[in-house]
């Protein structure tokens, strides 16, 4: 049966409580989010009962298992919907769009009730959101944004994410909140190189240009050495790392990483070349891994920025919640934003 059929309107009003905070937007693609989370606040505060939905048939679909940021968002959304008595199936995308959309085809002729969708490519987001559409099943997109206009399409639809922005910025705060602003040898500029995720991913094109652009805004002139793509993966990002320290020694005074699995790696070059984070060169990264975090309490990552898995996945499955209850979303309203939090040495430690 389905679940939306079984909800009193009670529940469904007690469903619509998100208590995400929307973040700091700019481009068009941001618009919305911050009513709609005043919204749901406002619902929230409403006084609706707390309801215990559970029992549906939700279906997930993850880019890549292998993946050290979504292994952790994974077993927050595990966790969670299993704690709320629903019947979960994760699908291992395996970085192929094409098996995704046999796993989402597969999810529909089941008959799951909701889905739950990491996009292996945002570029395909047009043919995921025609196909729920088509079949009607209400879908949260996580992880990887499509555009405001991609998601107009279909009004039982949301992305639950972050803004990459912030967390760019956040990362050249990093650098700009050390003694020197990231110039160790004080030539005038902060030479640096840049190891990007997957550039197809908006997460790592944002956090790219606004790393460099925090740093930049402040007055600091900058200076690029190297950009290469690792594609989130810790073992690429130790390869680029040491080939450029290799190449550019201790010209190299940052290395920007577009998340903390190939900061992890970089530091494994790092330290195979005898330099010294925080000493002679910096090091930042995102997601706040475990074990970023415990490099940063030893002082071997400048800092890190908290993309928070477990928030996120609270955030999805309200979502889930309030489009299983009958909940639709106009369109410019269907991204809902959790906040970045950016973690030093001071911090880290809450976070561990
Ligand atoms: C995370 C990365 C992860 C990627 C997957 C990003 O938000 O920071 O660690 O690999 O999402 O799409």
């Amino acid at each position: 049966m389905k679940l939306t059929r079984t909800l009193t309107a009670m529940a469904m009003a007690s469903m619509m409580v998100i208590s995400l905070a929307a973040c700091g937007g700019g481009a068009d693609q941001k618009g919305g989010a911050t009513e709609a989370a005043t919204e749901a606040a406002t619902q929230a505060a409403a006084g609706a009962e707390a309801a215990a939905p559970g029992g549906g048939n939700i279906g997930v679909c993850i880019y890549k298992f292998d993946d050290a940021f979504m292994t952790t968002y994974r077993n927050a959304l595990q966790e969670i919907l299993e704690g709320k008595g629903y019947t979960v199936t994760f699908m291992d995308g395996k970085n192929d769009q094409a098996e995704q959309n046999n796993q989402i085809n597969n999810f529909i002729a089941q008959e799951v009730d909701a889905l739950i969708i990491n996009p292996v490519m945002t570029s395909a987001a047009d043919q995921i959101i025609a196909t729920v559409k088509e079949a009607g099943i209400p879908t949260v997109l996580i992880n990887r944004e499509p555009t405001a206009e991609q998601m107009a399409a279909y009004d039982k639809l949301v992305y639950v994410g972050c803004d990459a922005r912030q967390s760019g910025t956040m990362q050249g705060e990093l650098i700009l909140d050390t003694p020197n602003k990231g110039d160790i040898n004080g030539d005038g500029k902060v030479s640096y190189i840049m190891i990007q995720g997957d550039p197809e991913n908006v997460d790592a094109q944002y956090r790219t240009e606004f790393s460099v652009k925090a740093l930049t805004d402040a007055g600091m002139e900058v200076e690029e050495l190297d950009l290469q793509r690792g594609d989130w993966d810790r073992n690429k990002g130790q390869e680029i790392a040491q080939n450029d320290l290799a190449k550019f020694g201790d010209e190299i005074e940052v290395i920007f990483c577009n998340n903390d699995d190939m900061a992890i790696g970089a530091l494994q070059a790092i330290q195979a070349a005898n330099r010294k984070v925080n000493e002679d060169i910096y090091l930042v990264g995102v997601d706040a891994l475990d074990a970023a975090l415990n490099e940063v309490v030893n002082g071997n990552m400048t800092g890190t920025v908290l993309n928070d898995a477990k928030g996120q996945a609270a955030g999805a499955v309200e979502a889930m919640e309030a489009l299983l209850g009958g909940k639709t979303y106009a369109s410019g309203e269907q991204s809902i934003y959790v906040d970045y939090v950016k973690v030093t040495p001071e911090n880290a430690a809450d976070f561990q």
